[in-house]
């Protein structure tokens, strides 16, 4: 093995330059695993408040826009890798190479399954075949929030994932932290785009962009808030838990047949640095008018691409549009937003905390069921 395959396992051309910085110090023995070694890390999810959705289909998962969103740090995926096989500088060729296993746990439904789904077998053969083709990992990940049913779990999974990586290979000790910082990002975008606003290493990451550059490449940036944001919080009020029928990886590639997309990608780029500097100045009715606004744009596009992603039902929209009312009532400071799901997130100020409680269960009763939330 002495240069990567790139066939095979297609990745960005960036992300060769580090393949090639790992083959290199496995070469020269500075790069050891061994069967039994782990890697531990945790990650949290997050909501975009500015959508990712649509990517460019001639470059290597870079979006069509600039995203932002709010991490959320009580919705974590804990993940732990362990080297199946050996892994020692080349020489002998391995007898056989161990599958790789997988184990997913969601500890909110007390669901769990074995099944390795093909995006994350992808996403590991790409990552680790340069350099790393004689061993398996055995994957064992648990989420304490509901998965696949648009709250962003294959964000925190991925997420996790690449620190659980990071924390196996120590790049701590070969990379710079802005290095492993560009690593890190370039690597979680393979799993999932929305996944990399997750990857942020500073300590104190709430609103993190994934931009845009002149260049036509992209990456992500922490974002300086107000302290006043330190008092926002989050909950998501599920209306259905069942997976999603559309993954959003298949709706971003059919995004641009919406003749709504044009529109919104040069409305989000014009607004975007707006929408920063409202970050900056706690402007709370500028972000809650372009989130919102956002939201209904990002599925608006999905209800009229070919084919469409229709991911709200009708309690969505009585969610939305009782909450518009409660909020114009008692004037409390929140705004709503959606992910590619039907389940509405509620975004609001710490002191409004009883009124939103009154809100969720409102609307248990109105729905004539009990609404689980998650806070
Ligand atoms: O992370 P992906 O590649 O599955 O895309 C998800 C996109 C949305 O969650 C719908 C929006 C976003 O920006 O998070």
């Amino acid at each position: 093995m002495t240069k990567i395959e790139q066939s095979q396992f297609s990745i960005p051309k960036k992300l060769e330059k580090l393949q090639n910085k790992l083959l290199n110090l496995r070469q020269t023995g500075k790069l050891l695993l061994q069967n039994g070694d782990v890697g531990i890390a945790s990650a949290p999810s997050n909501i975009a408040l500015i959508k990712y959705w649509g990517k460019n289909k001639l470059k290597f998962q870079e979006p069509d826009n600039s995203s932002l969103s709010f991490t959320l740090d009580h919705f974590r995926a804990q993940t732990n890798i362990t080297v199946r096989g050996r892994f020692f500088p080349e020489g002998d060729a391995p007898e056989y190479v161990p599958e790789n296993l997988f184990h997913l746990t969601d500890s909110e439904s007390q669901k769990s399954t074995e099944v390795i789904p093909e995006k994350l077998s992808k996403f590991l053969k790409r990552i680790l075949h340069p350099y790393a083709n004689d061993i398996g990992l055995k994957i064992e990940s648990e989420n304490n929030f509901p998965t696949a049913c648009g709250i962003a779990s294959s964000a925190a999974g991925f997420a996790a994932l690449c620190f659980a990586l990071d924390n196996l290979l120590n790049l701590e000790k070969h990379f710079s932290l802005l290095e492993r910082q560009y690593w890190l990002s370039q690597w979680s975008r393979l799993g999932s785009g929305s996944a990399l606003r997750s990857t942020c290493l500073a300590s104190s990451s709430k609103f993190v962009s994934w931009e845009l550059k002149k260049n036509g490449s992209s990456e992500i940036k922490n974002i300086s808030y107000h302290k006043e944001w330190n008092h926002l919080q989050h909950c998501v009020l599920i209306l259905d838990s069942k997976e999603k029928e559309v993954s959003s990886s298949s709706g971003h590639l059919f995004a641009d047949t919406s003749p709504f997309y044009k529109i919104r990608l040069s409305y989000v780029e014009e607004n975007f640095t707006k929408f920063k500097q409202a970050i900056e100045e706690f402007d709370f009715d500028f972000i809650t008018k372009f989130t919102e606004y956002d939201a209904f744009f990002m599925h608006s596009i999905m209800h009229t691409s070919t084919p469409q992603a229709i991911y709200l039902n009708t309690e969505t929209s009585f969610v939305i549009s009782e909450f518009v009312r409660f909020r114009q009532k008692t004037k409390i400071k929140a705004f709503w937003t959606l992910d590619a799901g039907p389940n509405v997130h509620i975004l609001y100020l710490q002191k409004y905390h009883a009124q939103i409680k009154r809100f969720q269960k409102f609307i248990s009763k109105e729905i004539g069921r009990k609404i689980k939330v998650y806070e």
